[in-house]
């Protein structure tokens, strides 16, 4: 999702460095880039914007101590070059980029029209220079943005530049910022990534705080301005570098790192583990709560723990926590799944259930993203950077803790670590096994062809049906509908035609026998029925193995329908790593 990245000061000339930074921000997802650098003589900026990726070379030509850049992933207003940030106000002197959705920009609008302002584009965003302009008549710089921002309905994030001025200010209550601190060189971007090649010491700027860069840093609280003491962090580690390597997309690496990914949580995290458990058998009202992928796992995981616990937890897309919680309590528990620990939606139900003082627990995948500072019990995957958008190893990472979970509870954690290692190993050998990849790449140029797809599994085979079925749309646009098999014959059987391709979860459970009966009716309507199982069936039109390794089994059935996912990608000729639409972050609700 969109990205900032801004730089001042005299030792680097900033649009090359801005221009780095936006092409290290690229994976979160973006339609549009911009960078505005303020050209000394010119006393304004040199605008660059453009639609679609950045280029391969940054061709900003002027040199420059400061400039700001953005990547956009449109919200108000399309995918053009108009809409692409940096935005400026009618005296070109004032450019912002902006992450976020500002509610109220309609009215701003209508009374900046009014006052004669020219707007150039269709974005929410553009209210914000105009804005900046007209407070500039009556006070200055830092007091016009503070001002401005607390006009603001919303969650935002803003980052100012004025001509003028040789600061930099930042201001935010939602998309997250942090600030690097360098040697007489400030930096703000969106992702600590992006900011640790050059400054291990960063300031996680909180909501509603803003931040001025310049000579020095200032920290001032919102909405009054009283000037606060940076906190300035230490971060000991360095960024970690990811290249697809031998691999020709992120998202087919990041498939093949799934076996070690799983064994690395099987072996080393019994403490993390015991410590969650713990937390879990003390809380009273348990809720997993997640987005896309994560939700998926959420679900997975109300089954396992009803499974192997015998412990009920509820779970819901984050995006309805907030219509859901009005029961939470301080004995209330909170589990949050999310690879990028910024997903907007799931911040905002943690901030909810904080202010009733339940207590939060973080699966995250990324160290000192917003959520795992949010939370009181903070959990790891360390499955390593996640660059393709469509979540892949995060998504068995998760699966793998709670798998670790629901057994730890009843203190069988050696059992869980067991079926951990044999869904590594199955994992792998389905992953190298040429007669099982060369069969899935058969079904991806079956399934290529086609309108609809259907996925169909019941219990833990339900939420993995989900996930594979979002696998599909995600990076090949084929319209692919997870479902219960008991659902079908309740609505989705009558979409059912000749030759209509449909994926069958059944594995070597108490599922067994009910998804069989499901696919057969599913024949009797002409569908073509691909089994994904332990053992072949008659009612199969194509058949593909995975072994029994116990809950191992739900991980493994997914990994199949990544590798299909990414396959049709590939024979439809699209990029499954940046599919179109979809953001890796997502920061606005
Ligand atoms: C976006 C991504 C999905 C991801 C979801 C939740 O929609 O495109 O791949 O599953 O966000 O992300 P999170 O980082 O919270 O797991």
């Amino acid at each position: 999702m969109c990205g900032i990245f801004a730089y001042t000061g005299e030792k680097n000339n900033a649009p090359e460095l801005i221009f780095e930074g936006l092409k290290s921000l690229e994976y979160r997802g973006y339609d549009s880039w911009g960078i505005a650098a303020r050209i000394k003589e010119k006393k304004g900026f040199e605008v660059e914007r453009n639609t679609g990726k950045l280029p391969l070379k940054n061709s900003f030509a002027k040199k420059s101590d400061f400039a700001i850049g953005h990547t956009r992933w449109a919200t108000h207003g399309g995918v053009t070059v108009e809409n692409a940030h940096p935005h400026l106000d009618c005296t070109k002197k004032i450019a912002v980029v902006h992450n976020g959705i500002i509610e109220n920009y309609e009215s701003l609008k209508k009374d900046l029209l009014k006052k004669g302002h020219k707007f150039t584009s269709d974005t929410d965003t553009e209210v914000v220079p105009h804005l900046i302009e007209e407070y500039l008549r009556k006070e200055g710089f830092a007091s016009s943005v503070r001002d401005v921002f607390n006009l603001l309905k919303g969650f935002n994030a803003i980052v100012v530049s004025y001509a003028p001025s040789s600061e930099i200010i930042a201001c935010k209550n939602g998309s997250p910022l942090i600030a690097g601190v360098g040697k007489e060189e400030f930096f703000l971007a969106s992702d600590l990534s992006a900011i640790l090649p050059h400054t291990k010491k960063v300031i996680f700027l909180n909501d509603n705080q803003m931040a001025i860069l310049g000579k020095n840093v200032r920290i001032f609280s919102l909405p009054k301005g009283r000037q606060l003491k940076p906190k300035i962090e230490k971060i000991d580690f360095d960024p970690e570098k990811s290249s697809a390597g031998k691999y020709k997309h992120f998202m087919l690496k990041e498939i093949y790192e799934q076996p070690k990914v799983i064994l690395n949580l099987a072996k080393n995290y019994s403490t993390q583990i015991g410590r969650l458990s713990k937390v879990i058998k003390e809380a009273k009202g348990i809720f997993l709560i997640g987005a896309g992928t994560a939700y998926h796992a959420c679900l997975s995981g109300v089954y396992l723990f009803s499974r192997i616990s015998k412990k009920h937890i509820n779970t819901v897309f984050a995006s309805e926590f907030n219509y859901l919680e009005d029961f939470l309590n301080k004995k209330s528990l909170i589990i949050a799944l999310s690879q990028s620990g910024e997903t907007v939606d799931v911040i905002e139900s943690l901030d909810r259930a904080k202010e009733k003082g339940s207590k939060i627990a973080a699966v995250t995948n990324v160290l000192g993203s917003t959520i795992y500072r949010l939370s009181d019990y903070k959990f790891l995957l360390g499955a390593g950077p996640e660059k393709a958008v469509a979540s892949t190893k995060a998504y068995t990472a998760k699966l793998s803790v709670l798998i670790l979970l629901s057994y730890s509870l009843i203190g069988k954690g050696k059992r869980g670590k067991e079926i951990l290692i044999e869904t590594a190993k199955e994992t792998e050998r389905i992953l190298n096994d040429k007669k099982t990849t060369g069969k899935i790449k058969q079904l991806a140029s079956l399934i290529s062809k086609k309108e609809h797809v259907f996925i169909i599994g019941r219990g833990l085979s339900y939420p993995s049906a989900l996930e594979a079925a979002l696998k599909i749309k995600e990076v090949s646009y084929i319209h692919t509908e997870g479902l219960a098999g008991g659902e079908l014959k309740h609505g989705p059987i009558a979409l059912i035609s000749k030759d209509t391709p449909c994926i069958v979860f059944a594995p070597n459970d108490e599922t067994y026998n009910s998804i069989i009966s499901n696919a057969t009716e599913i024949k009797a309507r002409g569908g073509t029925i691909i089994g994904i199982s332990f053992k072949n069936s008659s009612v199969f039109d194509h058949f593909i193995e995975v072994k029994d390794v116990n809950e191992g089994v739900y991980i493994v059935q997914v990994v199949v329908s990544q590798l299909l996912a990414y396959y049709i990608a590939i024979i439809k000729k699209l990029d499954p790593d940046k599919p179109r639409n979809l953001a890796k972050s997502v920061t606005v609700k």
